[in-house]
């Protein structure tokens, strides 16, 4: 088996997948992710979205995509913020999760609708479903439509926000050693898959021909690395091979591949990555930081409130290792010449 299989046996196997147990996220579980550590993260990723479309022409439609949504926290902290802007989120036609795990879209149901149980979820098995998951769908009071699909085939061709965060880092990777007679293959066992970019391709095809923009943000760097799979289980590294199932196992993400592979065969244009750090601190986290501060009414709540913006942001933490990319597809020129400002999205001004 390639090491590429064995992640996705370990990770979404249908029986015995380390996600298919359901939250594996927090002090309780295995590890804490950003839109876990504090609101601010996720109210600032819905601002970048709102500045993008108005940046690409304001479309009447709209829909989301998100990618490995985990306990649906970052999801509902965009939709709270984008629900002020009634202007924009009459345009959103529906939301749409793409998740492998029954456990967690049940979850993520009760973060977006609360107050539902699982009876109020549309099933529709159909061929296209045959074997996975079936398509799953609830309806908000105020109107708004949330949707789970296995797959991105599967996801409506519409303008698009998409959102990865903490995803590809957890996408099979094929590992490759150098020995005497070149380079070849690690392999578990027996056997071979290779699933591991078509993804990126795919919103990148996605985006290209229905237009929109994304986000991908992961622990990684902008260069290839060696092998870096590895495994946390209660916050701690373990190795990759003890009871398969049992721990979180990713690689870091190598983002010049993932710009390389997006944009070869599409004209989608990508910005990035940037440091997680500097993407926070353009959309204005410091004044976000400072608003929730006045409004906590007690000392640990204000302590808790500094406490994640600085796992957030310091270089030590999560600030430098996460990195944020992004991916669109610019609209024609309309003859007159862009400001940079006007040109790049935000977060990404700075970049040559
Ligand atoms: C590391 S968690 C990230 C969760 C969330 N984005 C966050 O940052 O809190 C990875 C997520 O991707 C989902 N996932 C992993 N592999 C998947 C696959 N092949 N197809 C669909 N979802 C997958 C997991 O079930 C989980 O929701």
């Amino acid at each position: 088996m390639t090491v590429a299989h064995y992640i996705r046996q370990v990770l979404v196997n249908p029986l015995s997948g380390y996600y298919m147990h359901g939250d594996v996220f927090g002090q309780e579980g295995d590890f804490v992710t950003s839109p876990e550590i504090s609101q601010m993260f996720g109210e600032l990723c819905g601002i970048w979205y709102l500045t993008e479309w108005m940046r690409l022409g304001k479309p009447e439609h709209t829909q989301i995509v998100e990618f490995g949504p985990g306990r649906g926290t970052l999801m509902s902290d965009m939709v709270r913020t984008w629900k002020q802007f009634p202007h924009f989120y009459k345009t959103i036609t529906g939301i749409h999760l793409v998740e492998a795990s029954p456990g967690l879209r049940k979850m993520q149901r009760a973060a977006l609708v609360q107050g539902s149980t699982d009876s109020d979820v549309s099933r529709i098995e159909s061929k296209e479903t045959a074997g996975m998951n079936p398509a799953e769908s609830i309806t908000r009071e105020d109107g708004l439509k949330i949707c789970w699909h296995d797959g991105i085939e599967l996801v409506p061709e519409q303008w698009s926000f998409i959102m990865a965060h903490e995803f590809f880092d957890a996408l099979p990777v094929h590992s490759f050693e150098k020995t005497s007679e070149g380079w070849r293959e690690m392999l578990v066992d027996m056997d071979d898959t290779n699933e591991n970019w078509s993804i990126a391709d795919k919103m990148a095809k996605l985006v290209d021909t229905h237009g929109g923009t994304g986000l991908m943000i992961d622990y990684g760097q902008d260069f290839a690395q060696g092998d870096t799979l590895r495994a946390i289980k209660k916050h701690k590294f373990v190795h990759p091979m003890t009871e398969p199932g049992s721990a979180d196992l990713s690689v870091d993400v190598d983002f010049a591949s993932l710009k390389d592979h997006m944009t070869k065969e599409s004209g989608v244009t990508t910005n990035g990555p940037v440091t997680q750090s500097e993407f926070l601190q353009s959309l204005g986290i410091q004044v976000r930081m400072e608003m929730l501060l006045k409004n906590a009414t007690s000392r640990p709540a204000r302590n808790n409130i500094i406490e994640s913006f600085k796992r957030l942001l310091d270089p030590a933490a999560m600030g430098r290792i996460y990195k944020v990319l992004a991916f669109s597809k610019e609209q024609p020129s309309s003859g007159m010449k862009k400001s940079i400002e006007e040109a790049r999205p935000v977060g990404f001004h700075h970049l040559n």
